[in-house]
């Protein structure tokens, strides 16, 4: 074999050694048994000398060129391997740094602000306004004014929050406080009435509070919805048309509704709202006790007492009102139980919705 095919040889068996070789280590190892001191290339080198002169140029150009392929070629093997190892490094030390991430629930109305809105929509759409009065309320308001005698079983402390009033300004009443939390939102129909002269188209949206027990149908706070409307020529079949219109519109057309005679002493004559069953459509089921029925709210024509409070003329005007809770329309719209789920804040029932 000439010198140079022992070169090249040597240059195929560097290169099929680097091929195997898989860490730094083994890489100088190889290195070293070509172009070490004792090296293979090395060794072949050496033998130069021994060449008749006029070979030793041609000889010498190829070892050269294959002294620079294999360190050449050992470089680039470094740089594989260093890659590599750095790369195995990276996947061997690194800490998870990523947080589980917070998920946002996309925030929507309680289901008795639905109901609210819902229902205020409806009466917006017949021209009412929207009226407003205080949650802590005078006596004057929520009793006197609404034509209920002193001795009404509703003023009783026992079925009403009394507010101590420390400003003074206002007298307790035979030892109670004259202040008290609104029990019903009939009270904005005064405050409605002494604002402004008729026509009155009034809804009044609010919060309301009794002392009672939470109970599947009592909360001591909930909401009501009052209507008021005065005007000239206001008939009950006004009230009853307009019940009819805001029955349909919320629990569908198909429910029919009931008027029973009824007392209140702000209005009179007075009735109570029943509307068909929505389970049985009137036949009487367990849902309606076997009524077919069900009551949803009260009403009447205003009562001239109260236009006498405010100064409104009743031999000229004439007027009905309607209190409806906002609860007891969610509920007997959604099939709820249980009046304490709209307040216990338990978002598997909340989400429903
Ligand atoms: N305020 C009554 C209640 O809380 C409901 C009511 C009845 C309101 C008759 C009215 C009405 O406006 O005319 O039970």
């Amino acid at each position: 074999m000439s010198i140079v095919d022992e070169l090249r040889a040597l240059q195929a068996e560097a290169v099929a050694a680097l091929g195997s070789v898989s860490d730094l280590g083994t890489l100088e190892d190889v290195r070293i048994a070509f172009l070490g001191k004792k090296g293979s290339l090395t060794a072949v080198l050496r033998g130069l000398g021994s060449l008749p002169p006029e070979e030793r140029p041609a000889v010498g150009k190829v070892s050269n060129e294959v002294r620079v392929a294999l360190e050449e070629a050992i470089e680039s093997r470094r740089g594989e391997l260093a890659g590599a190892a750095l790369a195995d490094r990276f996947v061997a030390e690194a800490i998870d740094v990523t947080l589980p991430g917070r998920h946002r629930l996309p925030g929507k109305q309680h289901l008795i602000s639905q109901t609210l809105d819902d229902i205020v929509q409806v009466f917006l759409g017949l021209g009412y306004k929207i009226g407003e009065g205080p949650e802590v309320e005078l006596d004057y308001y929520n009793f006197t004014a609404l034509n209920h005698p002193p001795e009404h079983p509703a003023r009783a402390a026992t079925d009403t929050f009394y507010v101590r009033d420390l400003s003074g300004d206002h007298a307790a009443v035979d030892g109670e406080s004259d202040v008290l939390l609104r029990t019903h939102t009939s009270p904005v129909q005064v405050h409605v009435m002494e604002r402004q002269q008729p026509p009155i188209y009034v809804l009044a949206p609010g919060r309301v509070y009794r002392r009672d027990v939470a109970d599947p149908s009592h909360l001591p706070q909930f909401t009501q919805i009052e209507g008021l409307v005065v005007d000239e020529g206001i008939t009950f079949g006004d009230l009853k048309g307009t019940l009819e219109h805001f029955v349909r519109e919320i629990f569908g057309p198909k429910r029919r509704v009931r008027l029973r005679p009824h007392f209140f002493p702000f209005t009179e004559p007075s009735a109570e709202v029943d509307i068909s069953c929505g389970m049985c459509g009137g036949s009487g089921c367990r849902s309606c006790s076997g009524e077919g029925w069900i009551e949803v709210l009260g009403s009447g024509m205003v009562d001239p007492n109260v236009f006498g409070y405010v100064g409104i003329d009743p031999e000229r005007y004439s007027g009905f009102a309607f209190g409806v809770g906002a609860e007891r329309v969610a509920a007997l719209k959604y099939g709820i139980p249980d009046l304490r789920l709209f307040v216990d804040g338990d978002m598997r029932f909340l989400r429903q919705f």
